[in-house]
């Protein structure tokens, strides 16, 4: 009998593996970091071939550490960093450019030139998204158009797209020598090119980005058996059986399985996902639609999700580019030597502005500076701004549902930080939740991956695993709230119109 389930989490800036068991505690984690490429200003990437082999480090890592074969472990889940477009060739498995990386802007002259014809909010009411460098499309375009005899590989059936979930199966499941070659629904629904209504692709938006529908994965559920690692894997002929972008895997490790239900995950950026149940909910206040779960022949779940593209990127800033701190941990210290944030407010628009502002001419921002200003307000004014992007996105969720969240359900490494979280309670005036299992986007997958397998029964024995940790409640005074926000929002005005 096999006790545990493996879930392979191929993040922004690091993948691991963690093995669960049946109440959904971790029992042993592999991590690899991998290296950021950033060859100019806007361009992000990843080499997929070291991805790879950190995926099979890690599992080993992982197996190691709680002393576990592959007779242990009932069936593997994946959550992936979404969005990041990987292209490589079938017969050689060789990928034909760097992954570009979902924070990725190079893209924005595709953009304009597909929204000079209809807007940015061309594709939406199909596929939930606005035109942006965010989501797969452009970046496949991108690929195809640049890469020296892509588009000539890609006409002749020789070039696959994946994000990196599908690329994590298709070397899982043999590579060249017969790869599956799949996706589940919630990251195909970021690639702009899947239709929220049928699951299916779109060949007519396909074919306006040039990308040969050959190229795109079989679309799945978020939950059925895929297929079986192969021989040489130290997981041979163990069952692949969930895949869940980490957002939606994140919402799903929370338990937040029915429409109403809600979670933030502080990670690389923040997303905040409002399940919408079965309904396709379509935005007015500048947030996307996406499917948040699949589960073998059910229904798709949907959602509302507000995308921040820079939350614990930036500490990572403040760490590798200014210096200002050697470790991110110590941002918190660094924070608290100042009581406040002496006036200084930073918008970390590096990728331009994501939700619910979608300004892709934005720019970073650090205003209010005096001669008083230190590190320390320069630390404080980073994690603030983590939780005024997040009371913005808040806002958002609120008017599209027309009812005002009662709370908040959080997790992500930076729910460590007590600090930020009651600054976080402070400006959204409503309590923050952690579980005690705050690592919800492994354990979403966890669960996807062993639902498929009888690991576990239904969603009723996995909400029972959920378990509130702790709770932060609004503390702050109503009219330093209101200065507070409306200095933020001053702020973010001055981050607008900087790209020429
Ligand atoms: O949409 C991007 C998101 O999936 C990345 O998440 O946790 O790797 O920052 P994370």
């Amino acid at each position: 009998m096999s006790d545990y389930v493996v879930a392979i989490d191929q993040g922004t800036t690091s993948t691991r593996a963690i093995v669960f068991d049946r109440t959904g505690s971790i029992i042993s984690v592999g991590q690899k970091e991998h290296e950021q490429i950033m060859p100019q200003a806007g361009w992000v990437e990843h080499d997929a071939a070291e991805i790879w082999q950190n995926v099979q480090e890690v599992i080993g890592i992982a197996l190691g550490r709680a002393d576990l074969t592959r007779h242990d472990v009932a069936s593997i889940g994946i959550t992936n960093q979404r969005e990041t477009t990987v292209v490589w060739n079938r017969k050689t498995g060789e990928p034909v450019y760097n992954a570009i990386v979902w924070q990725d802007t190079r893209t924005q002259d595709i953009v304009d030139r597909l929204a000079a014809d209809g807007g940015t909010d061309r594709f939406k009411p199909v596929v939930g998204l606005p035109l942006t460098t965010y989501f797969s499309g452009s970046k496949i375009a991108w690929i195809l158009e640049n890469v020296e005899g892509a588009r000539a590989a890609a006409e002749a059936g020789d070039l696959l797209f994946g994000t990196t979930d599908s690329w994590v199966v298709w070397n899982l499941t043999g590579g060249p020598d017969g790869g599956k070659h799949l996706t589940d629904v919630t990251n195909a629904s970021r690639t702009l090119f899947m239709d929220l209504e049928t699951l299916e692709w779109r060949e007519d938006i396909l074919e306006a980005f040039g990308v040969p529908l050959s190229m795109m994965p079989e679309i799945k559920s978020s939950s059925e058996i895929y297929g079986y690692a192969e021989d040489s894997s130290l997981l041979r002929e163990t069952p692949i059986s969930g895949i869940l972008g980490d957002q939606q895997a994140a919402t799903f490790g929370q338990a937040a399985f029915g429409a109403g239900e809600s979670k933030n995950t502080y990670g690389t950026g923040c997303f905040l996902i409002f399940n919408t149940g079965e309904d396709i909910v379509h935005s007015q206040n500048g947030l996307l639609t996406t499917v948040g779960y699949k589960l073998g022949d059910g229904p798709a779940h949907y959602a509302l999700e507000g995308s921040i593209a820079v939350t614990g990127s930036l500490i990572q800033w403040l760490r590798d580019q200014l210096g200002i701190i050697q470790t991110a941990p110590e941002v918190e210290e660094l924070a608290a030597s100042v009581p406040d944030n002496g006036g200084v407010y930073i918008v970390p628009a590096f990728s331009g502005l994501f939700a619910p502002y979608w300004r892709p001419d934005a720019r970073g921002a650090i205003v209010g500076l005096t001669r008083y200003a230190n590190k320390g307000h320069i630390a404080r004014a980073a994690l603030e701004a983590v939780a005024f992007q997040t009371r913005d996105v808040l806002d958002a969720v609120n008017a599209d549902a027309g009812v005002d969240l009662t709370e908040l359900r959080v997790d992500g490494g930076m729910v460590a930080n007590n600090e930020l979280m009651q600054f976080q309670a402070d400006v959204l005036g409503v309590p923050v939740v952690r579980p005690v299992v705050a690592e919800t986007t492994a354990l979403g997958a966890a669960y996807a991956a062993g639902l498929a397998v009888g690991f576990w029964k239904d969603l009723g024995e996995l909400s029972e695993n959920w378990q509130e940790d702790r709770r932060w409640e609004p503390a702050m005074e109503q009219d330093e709230q209101e200065r507070q926000l409306r200095l933020w929002r001053r702020a973010v005005t001055k981050s607008m119109d900087w790209v020429d």
